[in-house]
């Protein structure tokens, strides 16, 4: 049964931890988020979130305590003596990034907050792991918390990774297509039983399981999605040498329900915070288990991925007359990572236009949401307030992430305003008799030439 007794703390307020504590509370528990950086608290604590996640800042302004209206079940704090004291269950949401230069991930964030949390455990509690680790990461955490914990082994460890997409973190918290947990007790199943009452009634799977495999499921999605990509990649690289079209080719192969029509879509590739790193931290970290033979497609895997984006910068080069980029004004279309995200880490789009700036090309981006992200992250573009400022006096444009405003451009008007109409679609998504219809060469990645 559900027991609203509990109380939960959610350690990290990113992406997955803002959404986690605000999808608790949303279940009817009691609800204290903990982040480091005073700021994103600041925010959070007036029902503001930091960064866009389509339906977070409702769910989120309806139980945060001092909203009119609100169930006041949601607070946040900076204070780690706070957690500590308020939670029966503390999940920790932290990043697990790149480490710079490197494949394994970095595990600082993770192994700080387990140190800052352990340090306030005076009573039972079970903390539960939901960052994306190298497998054998729990073990060792578990083994430094029993070390830490005034409570010493009654502050239990769980694994619970966690399987969400941004620009649908919402929908995938509430109703998640499964749960994992990796126990090592049965009270901790128990608690977590307990904690996912509402969401498993609804009908979602429950995986109970141990912590290595736990941690391997979701590695193991991860690349299993980014290898779908990179698949439908390489046959889009084969129909290009071949005149075929890889569009056709997903939808025919995607009929077959073992194959599946979803996660087939070709162009330039993945990028985010989650797929790019989680494969490189797989294979360095098979790779200190000594089994790095077993992942060694997945360098190939990222390499079809990267070939990508060069691919795009040369199509472009050859749409502004081959040689060079030098006094030519490119405008690009989208700058996240994907749509419904203001996220640009690892952004094949950021990436293409980059390449193309540092090879001398005028390049001006617009993207509905992702602006000021870019901006910092990439200060040195030119930015333009709307797609047909972008497009304005561009020898080609380059639609290289999806959003809905893109496709519903108006090809004439943008048309009107570039100097060449010549259209990249890096994303197979617009719609190409609308654009020639309009005096456009449209050409996508993948598909024949018209
Ligand atoms: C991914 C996984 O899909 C989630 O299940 C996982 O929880 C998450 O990583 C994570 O580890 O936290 P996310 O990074 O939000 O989620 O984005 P995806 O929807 O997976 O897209 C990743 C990239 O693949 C994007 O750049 C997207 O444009 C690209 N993509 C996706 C394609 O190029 N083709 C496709 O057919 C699908």
């Amino acid at each position: 049964e559900h027991s609203m007794a509990l109380r939960i703390t959610v350690i990290g307020t990113g992406y997955l931890g803002a959404t986690h504590a605000a999808a608790m509370a949303e279940l009817g528990f009691e609800v204290l988020g903990l982040d480091v950086v005073p700021e994103k608290i600041e925010m959070l604590s007036v029902g503001k979130v930091p960064m866009y996640e389509p339906g977070l800042e409702e769910l989120l302004r309806k139980h945060v305590a001092g909203i009119e209206g609100s169930t006041g079940r949601l607070r946040f704090t900076t204070s780690w003596e706070e957690v500590g004291a308020f939670g029966d269950v503390h999940f920790v949401c932290v990043n697990t990034p790149q480490k710079h230069g490197e494949y394994a991930c970095d595990m600082s964030y993770v192994d700080s907050a387990f140190e800052s949390l352990a340090a306030q455990l005076t009573r039972p509690t079970l903390v539960v792991g939901k960052s994306t680790v190298p497998v054998g990461s729990a073990a060792r955490l578990a083994a430094r918390l029993a070390e830490l914990a005034p409570v010493g082994t009654d502050a239990e460890l769980a694994w619970n990774p966690e399987f969400l997409r941004e620009g649908l973190a919402v929908k995938d918290t509430l109703h998640p297509d499964r749960i994992v947990v990796g126990v090592e007790s049965e009270r901790a199943e128990k608690l977590l039983r307990e904690v996912y009452a509402v969401p498993v009634v609804e009908g979602s799977p429950f995986v109970v399981t141990d912590f290595p495999t736990a941690e391997l499921v979701k590695t193991a999605a991860n690349s299993f999605l980014a290898t779908k990509i990179s698949f439908i990649n390489a046959m889009a690289e084969v129909c290009e040498a071949a005149d075929g079209d890889v569009k056709k080719l997903a939808e025919a192969i995607g009929h077959d329900e073992r194959i599946g029509n979803k996660f087939l879509r070709a162009g330039i590739g993945f990028g985010g915070g989650c797929l790019p790193k989680d494969i490189r931290a797989f294979m360095a970290r098979a790779g200190e288990l000594g089994a790095d033979q077993a992942l060694t497609f997945l360098r190939e895997v990222d390499s079809i991925n990267m070939r990508r984006r060069g691919h795009m910068v040369e199509l472009a080069r050859e749409a502004v007359g081959g040689d060079s980029f030098l006094g030519k004004r490119v405008g690009v279309l989208g700058a996240t990572f994907k749509p419904d995200s203001d996220d640009v880490r690892d952004s094949p789009a950021l990436n293409v236009a980059g390449q193309i700036h540092l090879q001398g090309g005028q390049v001006t981006v617009y993207d509905p949401k992702g602006m000021d992200n870019a901006r910092r992250l990439f200060p040195t573009l030119g930015y333009a307030e709307s797609a047909l400022d972008a497009v304005r006096g561009a020898d080609v444009v380059l639609h290289l992430t999806e959003w809905r405003e893109f496709r519903e451009l108006d090809a004439v008007a943008l048309g009107e305003a570039a100097t060449h109409r010549i259209i990249l679609d890096g994303r197979n998504a617009l719609d190409s008799a609308v654009w020639r219809e309009a005096g456009w060469t449209y050409r996508a990645m993948g598909r024949p030439r018209a």
